[in-house]
Parts: C-alpha cells; structure tokens; sequence
C-alpha cells in the first residue's frame, strides 16, 4: 500500500500554498513513481463553518491512522468573537494535543539567492541549514503549580519548570534521530548553572547518547550562551535540541537568520506507530494571511519545504527532499519572487500559481 497523507488545508491562504503542494505531490507520483494516498478535510474555521467546530471527532480519528498530516493555516478575523473553544486555533491544539507532537522542528535554512533578505551579514548565513528542534509538551508551559496568587500583601505569579526523564529522553531520540538523517551533529541547550531541570536536561541527553546514540556527535551549551552562538556564528550548529521555552525562543531568533516567513516550514513529531514512522504533522510557519488571502499573492514555500521535512522525515525520501528543496533553490537563484520576496535588485514577479509553475519546471 502507498503511504498516506491527510492533508488539511485550512483557512486563508491555506488553500492556495496547499493547491501547489498538491501539484507537488501530484509531480512525485507521475516522474518519481513515489505515490501517496492522500485525503483531504477540513480543519480551522472552515471546519466551524461546515460543522460548527474547528476540528471534528472523524477529522481527529483520520489524523491518528495516517502516516503524516500536512496542514495549510488556519484562522481568520471573522472568527475573533467566537468562544476560545470554538476559535480555529483549537484545531492545532486538538491536534497536537491528542497526536501528542513532543518534539517540534523549526529548521533555519538559508537559501544562496536570499542571504540578503537575513538580519546577519551574507557571509554569516550563506548556506545555512541548521535545525531546531524544541520540546513542545511540556516544561514551563505547562507544570505545576501554576497561577497568580498571593502572599502577604502582593500578588505572586507561578510557573513551574518541570521536565520528567521519560520527556527528556524521547525527544533527545527524535533529535539524535534527525541529526543521522542530517549531519549527525547535535548540541543540547539548558541552564544548567541556574535550573534544576537544566541538571536533569543534561544528563539524560548524555545517557541516552552514550546507551542508543554513541555515533552523532553531541556537545552541550548553556542556551543564554547558545543564543549568542547562534547570531555570531550559525554554520557551527546542524540540530540543536532544547526545551519548550529555550527553543521558542531561539527557533524565533535563528527564523531571522533567513529572511520572510513566507520561507519557512516547520514539522513536529510524536512517538514512533507500529510501522515505526513517527506521528507527525507538517506545516508551515506562517497563518493565514488574510490581509493577502485569495489574491494569488501568497509564498507558497513554506508549505512546499513542509512537504519535503515529510518526505525526509516520514518517508526516508531523503534524495527526493533533496530534488525538492534544489528545485526551490533554483528558482529563488534564477530571480523567480512572490511579492515577500522581492527586494532591491528585483528579480521576475510571480503569484502563488506562477511559483508553483517555476518549482514544478
Ligand atoms: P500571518 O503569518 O498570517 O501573517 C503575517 C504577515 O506575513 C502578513 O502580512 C502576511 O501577509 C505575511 N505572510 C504570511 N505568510 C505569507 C506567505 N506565505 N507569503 C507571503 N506573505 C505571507 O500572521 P497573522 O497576520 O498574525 O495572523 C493571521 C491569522 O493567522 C490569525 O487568525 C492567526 O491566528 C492565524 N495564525 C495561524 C497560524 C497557523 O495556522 N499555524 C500561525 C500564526 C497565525
Ligand atoms: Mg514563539
């Protein structure tokens, strides 16, 4: 049987960047005798205005059978006055939630023909390919206690930072994992000075280097000292694993290293299923754009890279990513630009269609 997809696309212009992945998808199956089985269902606020809920029990059922979800964007301001439960955000949520995605991949890649577009001097970034990935279920997001309360005369606002060994470990896997697939580097960043947590990050990322992973490379670095490594010298990181705070942070930070959001894809990842794929859902970085939505104007990048973290992440189709991601590259280098894309020196103007166009060519 031929993998399976469920492919959401959402709100705004989450149709229109999903359209050109299904022209993608479409591409693999007729020259690269690589098919999937893919679905198509909604999900967002389109899902609420069909069936009165962002994401519903059947949508939810399909994404826990497939082998990855691909996901447009959701959301729009004709949904700003609906009740938080209601609201198309819940449907990333619910989905996150019940896949539980653990470890979130944010990579910052650096395309030749755009280093001008980054905060950092050209030489800086130039070929850039790192890789975030962040702990996204638990931490001080999520541990108790939690709240405002008081004590004595004042208020007191609570957080708790907590991570159990079982949390640390299976997303140090995902990251050892990846980093095979990649350059077979990683660097683990916590506070270990400051956090107890920090201590407990660290030594459980070396045990389980040390018992399941002794062939990547692992180094460690306090994450205030990361981030500084990371503006002054990017190029010395392939995966950096770190926690749901440290990495919401610095996967912010290194997404400025390469230009508009209109580039980067994301992808987060759960336990391995039966067939010893990882659940995992795609999707790019951006929302749904409503300011530009429905004009043809969006970059449909994003999205398109998302499906290549798929196929080199679910699918072990490491050489067709590579196809994929050199086809984008040659167009950006040939001067082909979505209007977020267009700089100084110009280039030939294109819609999302016309992108789609250049990259499938
Ligand atoms: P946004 O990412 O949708 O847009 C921010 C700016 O970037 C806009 O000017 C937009 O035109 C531009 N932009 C975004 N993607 C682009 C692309 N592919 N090509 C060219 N330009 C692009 O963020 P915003 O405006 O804060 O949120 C709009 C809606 O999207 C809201 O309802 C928000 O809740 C939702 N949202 C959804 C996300 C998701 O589905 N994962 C993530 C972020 C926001
Ligand atoms: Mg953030």
């Amino acid at each position: 049987a031929n993998p399976s997809l469920l492919i959401l696309p959402g709100d705004g212009i989450g149709p229109e960047v999903m359209a050109q992945v299904e022209r993608v998808i479409d591409w693999f199956a007729a020259n690269r005798d690589l098919a999937f089985d893919v679905s198509t269902d909604l999900a967002g606020g389109c899902a609420y205005d069909a069936h009165g809920t962002p994401l519903t029990d059947a949508t939810m059922a399909k994404a826990q059978e497939v082998d990855a979800v691909l996901l447009g964007a959701v959301g729009g301001p004709q949904y700003d006055d609906l009740d938080f439960s209601l609201k198309p955000e819940r449907a990333l949520l619910r989905l996150r939630k019940e896949m539980d995605l653990f470890a979130n991949l944010r990579p910052a890649q650096c395309f030749d023909a755009l280093a001008d577009f980054s905060s950092l001097k050209r030489e800086l970034v130039a070929g850039l390919d790192m890789m975030i990935v962040r702990e996204l279920t638990s931490g001080v997001y999520f541990g108790e206690p939690r709240g405002v309360t008081h004590e004595g005369n004042e208020r007191v606002g609570v957080n708790t930072h907590r991570y159990t060994e079982s949390e640390i470990a299976r997303v140090a896997r995902a990251a050892f994992e990846l980093a095979r697939k990649r350059s077979n580097r990683v660097c683990s960043m916590e506070k270990r000075n400051v956090m107890e947590a920090g201590i407990l990050w660290r030594d459980v990322v070396q045990e389980i280097h040390d018992a399941e992973y002794p062939d990547v490379e692992l180094s460690h670095m306090l994450a205030d000292a990361g981030g500084m490594q990371i503006v002054r010298a990017p190029k010395q990181f392939d995966v950096i694993l770190t926690d749901n705070l440290f990495g919401d942070m610095l996967s912010d930070v290194a997404a400025m290293l390469t230009g508009s959001l209109g580039m980067l894809p994301s992808a987060s990842l759960g336990l391995p299923m039966a067939n010893g794929r990882p659940k995992a859902l795609y999707e790019p970085v951006h929302g749904s754009a409503p300011d530009i939505a429905g004009q043809d104007k969006a970059n449909p990048i994003a999205c398109i890279l998302s499906f290549a973290m798929a196929l080199r992440y679910s699918f072990d189709e490491g050489a067709n990513a590579d196809l994929l991601e050199n086809a984008v590259q040659k167009v950006l280098a040939d001067g082909v630009r979505t209007g977020d894309l267009m700089g100084p020196e110009g280039g030939t103007p294109v819609g999302t269609v016309g992108m789609g166009d250049a990259i499938l060519a």
